[in-house]
């Protein structure tokens, strides 16, 4: 089984999205797949409730008491973390993850609270036991700002994975309780495009 943390304690930096579509991506491809809600605003679990039957499930976990147990037989466990998490928090969710992500917004504010986050991430010996990678989320290319997220992401020594683009389809897929893999090819073809990095990162040579 393996885990996979998507954190970040700035607010509204895309955790949620990142963690559902995620999820959703392995209910596509019937990995039986859970998906750990650590954040009392619970934003996955109402996503999920809003899940079609017609489509593969994903067992939800209401973790914001801090149940991190799955059933038996789930291969990948998605962990969507709250914002303004203490450093007691990020190590106890560090320590049960195998891969962490962590999604930034070309924003000034977002580059410098993430500055900040990371800089506590590397003193942090418990911390970088994890496996860690930045996603560029909400980009639009070609902006000076997220020129600037790229530039400053790059100079990290964590690896910058993947941007994900700007677009309605994450506002659609998180009304509807699906994924951007469950939609339409032909409106995803370009999140599909930025999606393959993320995913040949998380699975390595598993073939999904
Ligand atoms: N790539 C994207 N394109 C368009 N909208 C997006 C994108 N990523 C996130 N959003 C929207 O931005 C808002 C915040 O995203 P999300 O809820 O995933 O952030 P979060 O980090 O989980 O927030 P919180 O810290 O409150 O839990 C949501 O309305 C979401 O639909
Ligand atoms: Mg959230």
């Amino acid at each position: 089984m393996k885990k996979v943390l998507v954190v970040n304690p700035k607010g509204g930096c895309g955790k949620t999205t990142l963690t559902t579509n995620l999820a959703s991506y392995y209910a596509l491809w019937d990995v039986p797949v859970a998906l750990i809600d650590l954040d009392s605003q619970k934003s996955s679990l109402e996503w999920l409730a809003q899940r079609s039957d017609r489509l593969n499930p994903i067992i939800g976990i209401d973790g914001s008491h801090g149940r991190m147990s799955v059933p038996d037989g789930i291969q990948r466990v998605v962990i969507d973390a709250p914002a303004r998490t203490t450093t007691a928090q990020l190590r106890r969710m560090f320590e049960q993850a195998d891969e962490v992500l962590i999604p930034v917004l070309p924003s000034p504010i977002d580059i410098r609270a993430a500055g900040h986050f990371i800089g506590e991430l590397l003193l942090d010996k418990m911390l970088r036991k994890s496996r860690i990678g930045l996603v560029a989320n909400r980009v639009r290319e070609n902006t000076l700002i997220y020129n600037n997220l790229e530039t400053f992401l790059n100079k990290l020594k964590i690896p910058l994975v993947t941007h994900l683009r700007d677009t309605q389809n994450y506002i659609k897929a998180a009304e509807g309780g699906y994924g951007v893999f469950e939609m339409a090819p032909y409106l995803v073809d370009k999140d599909m495009d930025t999606w393959r990095p993320l995913i040949r990162w998380i699975e390595k040579d598993h073939k999904l």
